[in-house]
């Protein structure tokens, strides 16, 4: 029994610094209507639980195949012009219909609430209304394609208002005018607009896939907002462009696989394609915001001995002295620089179990020696139990307690037993 809950304990480790990244973030969630019933009911108790974390959701969900089929029923062809539908007045009326009924499903489903979970019989509200306003797409190739329409804009302040209640907003591809007229849209158009317009932190395309394939039908995990990749799907298109306008993040997973969601979500390597935008990873002296996810980096290895324990306190108060490395709102990797003269004491050096050997130690020494040589420190200590081969390989040279400044001496842990390693610092012409 202890050492299951010492299993969770870990694995709840792993997870806190994701769930602390995600929390409070802005997501919009495109859901085909490709999606099996089964399937859309695994994607929605995985978006419970992302609500359930702090995850504001836009859900827009597609109606296509439904419209068709409810058409089909009634004898109404759906026709398309040159690849775009002609939504008639007839068809229109059914499109509502089934949009109404798509919204009630969904309603329903956000009802359950997160099984076994305490206060479950608490339902997550779900609101939709009209958000969207349309225009009519006019004349395509000779031909008016009557109701079918595009996104003129969309109504942010309310959709904003509802998402600061933790109410789950929902689209369905139907848009108005402000002369009263019904539209329909396109659902994966819709959600990129929805993206951009809010400036959500990620757009999320769920499709049959896992991703983008390449040509030997490999999952490719990462691309840039300015890939060209060959018969790429449209989604892949509309997240390179989304992610092009400043959506942070967009996301192809699929909806095949049960908890793709969450993998791609709180996993390093995910389960899907990740489409990044401008701000992905960035080195930068540590902020106020950047507390929480320090300590979340550094807790477990204190636990652990590997890093010297230090106080929430001391760490907010000599937070001006750490640098750290952020990916996608996740603080993956630290340091700190502490002065004792002409020689400085690197400290607290940690890169997050996931995202090492990538760099991320040797990105932080290097800001940090050059902030030492900055502060005109001409060495640089530090005191490691397991990392000293590290050390050596960056030019660090072995020492004793003796060579430490007076005042880090008296603080040095007997009990520890840190082995001490010191590197002369040379002038570097990259330094400002
Ligand atoms: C030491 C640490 C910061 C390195 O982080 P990192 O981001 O993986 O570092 P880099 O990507 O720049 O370097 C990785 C390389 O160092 C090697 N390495 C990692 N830890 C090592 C160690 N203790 N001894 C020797 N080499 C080590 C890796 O094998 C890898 O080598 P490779 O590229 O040849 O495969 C990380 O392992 C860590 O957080 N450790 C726990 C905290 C700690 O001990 N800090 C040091 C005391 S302040």
């Amino acid at each position: 029994m202890a050492d299951q809950n010492t299993g969770g304990v870990h694995w709840f480790r792993d997870y806190s610094a994701y769930i602390r990244a995600h929390r409070g973030k802005t997501f919009v969630v495109c859901l085909p209507d490709a999606c099996p019933d089964d399937d859309a009911g695994n994607v929605y108790r995985d978006l419970l639980l992302l609500q359930s974390l702090g995850v504001r959701l836009v859900l827009v969900r597609g109606v296509d195949e439904r419209f068709t089929a409810a058409l089909a029923e009634r004898g109404i062809e759906r026709t398309l012009h040159s690849g775009l539908p002609v939504t008639t007045t007839a068809s229109l009326s059914v499109l509502r219909e089934v949009a109404g009924a798509a919204r009630s499903l969904v309603e329903a489903a956000f009802s359950l609430g997160l099984v076994n979970a305490p206060g479950a019989s608490e339902p997550v509200s779900v609101a939709s209304g009209n958000f969207v306003k349309a225009r009519p797409f006019g004349i395509h190739d000779g031909r008016d394609l009557e109701h079918y329409g595009e996104v003129r804009s969309i109504n942010t302040r309310t959709l904003t208002r509802l998402l600061d209640q933790d109410i789950v907003t929902l689209l369905t591809p139907v848009g108005y005018s402000p002369s009263g007229e019904t539209y329909e849209l396109d659902t994966e158009v819709l959600a990129y607009e929805t993206a951009v317009a809010l400036a959500a932190d990620k757009l999320i395309y769920f499709g049959a896939e896992p991703g983008v394939l390449d040509d030997t039908g490999e999952l490719i995990r990462e691309l840039p907002p300015d890939a060209t990749i060959d018969s790429a799907p449209r989604t892949a298109e509309l997240a390179m462009a989304a992610a092009g306008a400043g959506v942070e993040r967009c996301h192809l997973v699929s909806f095949a696989e049960d908890g793709a969601l969450l993998t791609e979500l709180f996993t390093r390597d995910g389960s899907g394609t990740q489409i990044t935008g401008g701000r992905y990873e960035t080195l930068h002296d540590a902020r106020a915001e950047d507390l929480a996810g320090i300590l979340a980096l550094i807790e477990p290895l204190m636990e652990d001995g590997l890093l010297v324990k230090r106080s929430r306190e001391s760490i907010e108060a000599q937070l001006e002295r750490y640098v750290v490395i952020e990916r996608d709102g996740l603080i993956i990797a630290c340091a700190a620089l502490h002065g004792f003269g002409s020689i400085a004491e690197l400290a607290t050096l940690a890169t997050h179990p996931d995202y090492r050997g990538s760099d991320c130690g040797d990105r932080c020494l290097a800001a940090i020696e050059a902030r030492a040589r900055k502060d005109g420190h001409t060495q640089l200590f530090v005191t490691t139990t397991r990392g000293g081969d590290w050390f050596a390989e960056r030019g660090f040279g072995q020492s004793t307690i003796d060579a430490l400044p007076d005042d880090r001496q008296s603080t040095y842990s007997r009990d520890r037993n840190s082995q001490v390693f010191i590197k002369v610092l040379r002038r570097n012409q990259n330094d400002a």
